[in-house]
């Protein structure tokens, strides 16, 4: 029996709520499936640590984190501690320390999750989102100077090296080949006359070691315009820091909404632990009511078996995400019912076991 070590930091707001059921539902699938074990290490790192401690996260805590094969996250920020603190003091600087790349958000849409478009269906919405996830307009770079003066200039830099620029494409490039997808580059070159260029010379460049995989390029505003019209246009897609960012949110309204929208900070070396979060946020409109979306954190969960070697798992974890939808007996306010968080992940348990069960 293999036995992973996962550090768990619940973080702030819906964080903890929504973690507790995806570290429920990974102890329930190692109990029934026999192959490995996880080993759960609580960390409370996050604004009320930062409250009392004026820090984020321990000092050493980029140390602490180091030996763990995974990490599991749920959300950081909270009114009361300004965003750019927060943030950048917790999950960004674990992407960044952890060089955790690559950033995976899967965006399709289950059947039974409800969509804000007509036609829209599994087969029109499936794309694969690969996010940079280490630098460009989220290098931290930038300078604020004559702070207050009528002269007052804020810098802003955004960083994308060769290096960066590259392990990026071409890790999207190795996905579509084995997929046989179509890969799309989303930029824009027209205005940003530096960075954008340089992705667009890289894409292409990288893209003559992969003459079997169909691209496309689309500039960002166009692109955002497309996944609503057109969505079924997009298969695999790579995209820079901020793009990505923006892009997956509104892929999230396409696939069922903020509730069910995945991610995982990869880094494909392992050199370092790759992190599994939700891509929402603390939402403090919901927190502390019992009635946050879990499936999102079960989504990344799942993402999660994948990464250690259980597709199998991962993609029965998926499924049984995909009933609670279609049964529509038990289902949290963001999608039209009026269960807790704990009901979705008791109902996920259940259906989950039941399809361990079955397949041995
Ligand atoms: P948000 O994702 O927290 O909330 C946006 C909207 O979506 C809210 O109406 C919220 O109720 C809803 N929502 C989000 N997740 C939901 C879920 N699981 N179930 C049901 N409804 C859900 O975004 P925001 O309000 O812009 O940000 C709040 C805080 O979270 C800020 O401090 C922000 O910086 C931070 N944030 C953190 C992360 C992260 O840690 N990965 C991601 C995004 C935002
Ligand atoms: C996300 C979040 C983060 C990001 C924020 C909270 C810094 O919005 O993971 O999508 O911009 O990457
Ligand atoms: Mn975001």
């Amino acid at each position: 029996m293999k036995t992973f070590k996962v550090a768990v930091i619940p973080g702030d707001g819906i964080g903890p709520e929504v973690i507790e059921e995806g570290v429920k539902v990974m102890k329930k699938i190692a109990q029934l499936d026999g192959r490995m074990q996880f080993e759960f290490t609580y960390f409370p790192w996050g604004c009320e640590y930062y409250v009392e401690h004026g820090k984020m996260m321990a000092d050493d805590g980029i140390e602490q984190l180091k030996s763990f094969d995974a990490i599991y996250l749920g959300a950081v920020g909270y009114p009361g501690v300004p965003d750019h603190i927060s943030l950048w003091g917790l999950l960004l600087r674990i992407r960044k320390e952890f060089d955790q790349y690559v950033n995976i958000r899967p965006i399709t849409l289950l059947n039974g999750a409800p969509c804000p478009i007509i036609g829209g269906s599994k087969e029109t919405i499936d794309m694969l989102f690969i996010r940079e996830n280490s630098e460009g307009e989220y290098a931290g770079a930038g300078d604020w100077l004559f702070k207050g003066k009528p002269e007052e200039v804020v810098l802003q830099t955004g960083v994308f090296s060769r290096k960066g620029t590259e392990r990026i494409i071409r890790y999207a490039y190795e996905i579509a080949a084995e997929s046989g997808k179509t890969l799309t580059s989303i930029s824009k070159a027209n205005a940003l006359n530096y960075s954008m260029v340089f992705w667009d010379e890289v894409f292409e460049e990288v893209g003559n070691e992969y003459p079997n995989v169909s691209t496309y390029s689309y500039l960002v505003d166009a692109a955002a315009m497309y996944m609503i019209k057109d969505p079924a246009r997009f298969e695999v897609v790579v995209t820079s820091n901020l793009f990505g960012d923006i892009l997956t949110d509104i892929g999230a309204a396409l696939a069922g909404g903020m509730g069910l929208a995945a991610g995982a900070n990869i880094n494909p070396e392992r050199v370092y632990p790759s992190m599994f979060e939700p891509i929402h946020g603390s939402a403090p409109d919901i927190a502390g009511k019992g009635i946050a979306n879990p499936l999102a954190a079960l989504w990344s969960a799942s993402q999660m078996f994948d990464f250690f070697g259980y597709e199998d798992i991962g993609e029965q974890l998926l499924v049984a995400i995909e009933k609670v939808l279609e049964e529509k007996t038990v289902l949290t306010p963001d999608l039209g019912g009026n269960s807790s968080t704990t009901e979705i992940g008791d109902r996920v348990v259940e259906l989950v076991s039941a399809l361990i069960e079955s397949a041995r």
